[in-house]
């Protein structure tokens, strides 16, 4: 399994493989596919739970979500995503909701939306020894201040804001970064800058990994963001597999004599 220690030396060499998952099942085939990383990401809240944001996530939702992939996961680092104010608002408050994901939940490390309001609180959680992956760019949990998921770091001081806040995440401890729909070149220029690996989504071919959300990659999303990209059909399949078995219960060929069992020496009762 890669620790937080083999991802930032290993930064540069093979690109880091990261994807979301939020069950056993699919984070079982993540794991066995081989990809370093599992995000847990407060994604769920459009991907699996049904809501139009991430904002309504609670810390018991991805602590229950994080503990469930951590049990089907062998050799993958497992990264819980800090739901919005679960951190930030009280220290020792942020310090208990992240540390829950290591000790009851088996996370590995936590992610955090990153900002200014962060850099200390990275410092605290490295020195409690609760690695911290770093998130800049587009950070869906501000997106009533951003007015919609639009791209970031798109001119020379947004840019620079995002260089800066990258260097003193890295400076306070964070093991990696996670660089979120944000121009190519502004990416590349950000992982040449520093040390700790990159891992971009909507980034551009030149951070250290990539990642993506697993409903968009399986093609099970109902809506996924133009940087995304999808590897397979599994809604058609789910679809076909569901009329399949109305047809069958509908015709009478489900259950057939082999999923039914008969017990001959009981009676007819009354
Ligand atoms: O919640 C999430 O899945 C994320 C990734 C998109 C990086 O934050």
């Amino acid at each position: 399994m890669p620790t937080v220690q083999d991802l930032r030396q290993n930064a540069g060499d093979q690109p880091i493989t990261m994807l979301t998952a939020y069950d056993a099942p699919t984070a079982a085939i993540v794991d066995r596919a081989g990809i370093d990383v599992i995000l847990v990401g407060d994604s769920m809240g459009n991907a699996v739970l049904g809501y139009d944001s991430t904002l309504p996530v609670t810390t018991e939702e991805v602590e229950s979500h994080t503990a469930a992939v951590a049990r089907a996961t062998n050799d993958a680092l497992v990264v819980a995503d800090m739901p919005f104010l679960s951190v930030g608002v009280d220290r020792a408050e942020s310090v208990e909701h992240c540390g829950r994901m290591l000790k009851e939940a088996d996370a590995d490390a936590v992610k955090l939306e990153s900002g200014p309001h962060t850099v200390d609180l990275t410092d605290h959680l490295t020195n409690m020894g609760i690695p911290v992956m770093a998130h800049l760019g587009l950070t869906p949990q501000h997106v009533n201040q951003l007015g919609g998921y639009s791209r970031q770091g798109t001119t020379t001081a947004a840019a620079e804001r995002i260089l800066e806040l990258a260097r003193e995440h890295e400076e306070a401890g964070a093991f990696s970064l996670v660089l979120e729909h944000v121009p190519a070149n502004v990416a590349a220029q950000v992982t040449e800058a520093i040390d700790i690996p990159t891992i971009g989504i909507g980034a551009g071919p030149d951070t250290d990994g990539q990642v993506l959300v697993l409903t968009d990659v399986f093609g099970l999303s109902e809506r996924s963001p133009p940087f995304s990209a999808q590897f397979g059909d599994v809604r058609a399949e789910m679809e076909a597999a569901v009329d399949a078995y109305r047809n069958a219960v509908e015709s009478g060929e489900f259950p057939a004599d082999e999923h039914s069992h008969v017990k001959s020496d009981i009676e007819d009762i009354y």
